[in-house]
């Protein structure tokens, strides 16, 4: 009856644990947040005012968005130092979404697309649901997490469409270096691959003095490329519902994505007219709120490595940028038993490395969003858990 891209939701023991705490009505310290409207960030009250314009009262059907939030979200680019033409921009509901037009775009079912392992847990299900295959190419952890250009270049087969990278990845925040994406781009270009960049914490960079590695696949004159973004964490606003895409590469080969691109978001017509007039003013007004979102992540994982220092059994991985942080913890017990450990006894929700595809055991990722004073504490009741032995 039911399609094989969708199976039933699966309950895990970490699931159990959590819910029981839960019923129970004690006190849990959430690190695993990811949503920052619920975390004590200075949102000015009227910040959505620019959704109510008359102007919206009227719907003219846009399907790769209208001009005015292409140029706003080009004049945003303008800001961080990428330089994009209207033209080459296309709106979607979200990132999560455009993710989905796209292997509408270049993938037939059964088609592979290359993606970045550890990381972001959704892209199972995103490509699943549109009938791609996800092929992980690894990182690994030298000091810094890099790509394993070998393997990368080893993984892909003649069903493979399009290079997945995420700049700063999600979770181990490690940026794109230059060198990395040359040898992505030559692999690309080997093999007549697109090149899809998911950039949507690159406004989260962890060390003030480090170079911008944003949006350099915007001005590619060969491969065809598309870099990610969103309000959804460029201003903390994951309910306004705007994503875009930015396009690059020649020119005969953008048009020709965009004219398939327009065809797709026709289809759907996804993007609600509202957050596409208040475009401009959103990304302006929410600017407070990006910089207190910078400012804490910051504040937490310098935190974090503070107290990491009276733990030496714990290491914290070095992150380059984004919202979270990883620790790689002893493995004496599995990453689950610790999980639960820690919400039993210690109040605290984090999440096992082997949720984002760690390549063995034991790594915890923590969120840096929560509040300074309860990322503080609950950070150094898991390190000091998981260097106890286990009860
Ligand atoms: C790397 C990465 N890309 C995309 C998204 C999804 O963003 P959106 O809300 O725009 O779908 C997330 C959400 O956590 C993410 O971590």
């Amino acid at each position: 009856m039911f399609s094989s891209r969708v199976s039933a939701l699966r309950t895990n023991r970490v699931a159990g644990e959590l819910a029981r705490r839960r019923s129970e009505g004690r006190r849990l310290d959430d690190l695993t947040a990811s949503n920052p409207t619920r975390l004590d960030l200075p949102y000015p009250r009227d910040l959505l005012a620019p959704l109510a314009t008359p102007d919206a009262l009227a719907y003219d059907p846009a399907p790769l968005g209208t001009a005015d939030a292409r140029e706003a979200v080009a004049a945003h680019m303008t800001e961080a130092g990428v330089r994009v033409h209207p033209d080459r921009i296309v709106l979607a509901a979200s990132t999560s979404e455009a993710y989905s037009v796209l292997f509408k775009l270049f993938c037939d079912p059964g088609d592979v697309v290359l993606v970045p392992q550890p990381s972001y847990p959704l892209f199972e299900h995103l490509t699943r649901l549109d009938g791609v295959a996800a092929r992980p190419y690894r990182l690994e952890y030298h000091g810094r997490w890099e790509i394993d250009l070998d393997h990368l270049a080893r993984m892909v087969n003649a069903r493979t469409r399009a290079v997945l990278l995420v700049n700063p990845n999600n979770p181990t925040g490690s940026f794109v270096r230059p060198d990395e994406l040359a040898a992505v781009r030559a692999v690309a270009a080997r093999h007549g691959l697109a090149i899809v960049c998911d950039e949507v914490f690159d406004g989260y960079p962890m060390e003030a003095a480090a170079p911008r590695r944003s949006g350099a696949l915007v001005a590619d004159t060969e491969a065809l490329t598309f870099t990610l973004g969103g309000l959804s964490k460029s201003a903390g606003l994951p309910q306004l519902k705007l994503g875009w895409m930015l396009l690059g590469g020649a020119d005969a080969l953008v048009a020709g994505a965009r004219d398939r691109l327009e065809l797709i978001c026709d289809t759907y017509l996804s993007v609600a007219t509202p957050v596409q007039l208040a475009a401009g003013a959103l990304l302006e007004r929410s600017r407070p709120v990006a910089d207190a979102i910078l400012r804490r992540v910051r504040e937490n994982y310098a935190a974090l490595l503070r107290s990491a220092d009276g733990f030496p059994a714990c290491r914290v991985l070095r992150s380059e940028g984004g919202w979270y942080a990883v620790v790689q913890v002893p493995s004496t017990r599995s990453e689950e038993a610790l999980v639960i450990e820690l919400l039993r006894h210690d109040g605290v929700y984090v999440h096992p490395g082997y949720f984002f595809d760690f390549p063995r055991e034991a790594f915890l990722v923590l969120s840096l969003l929560p509040p300074a004073d309860v990322f503080a504490a609950a950070a150094t009741r898991v390190l000091a858990r998981a260097s106890r032995s286990p009860p």
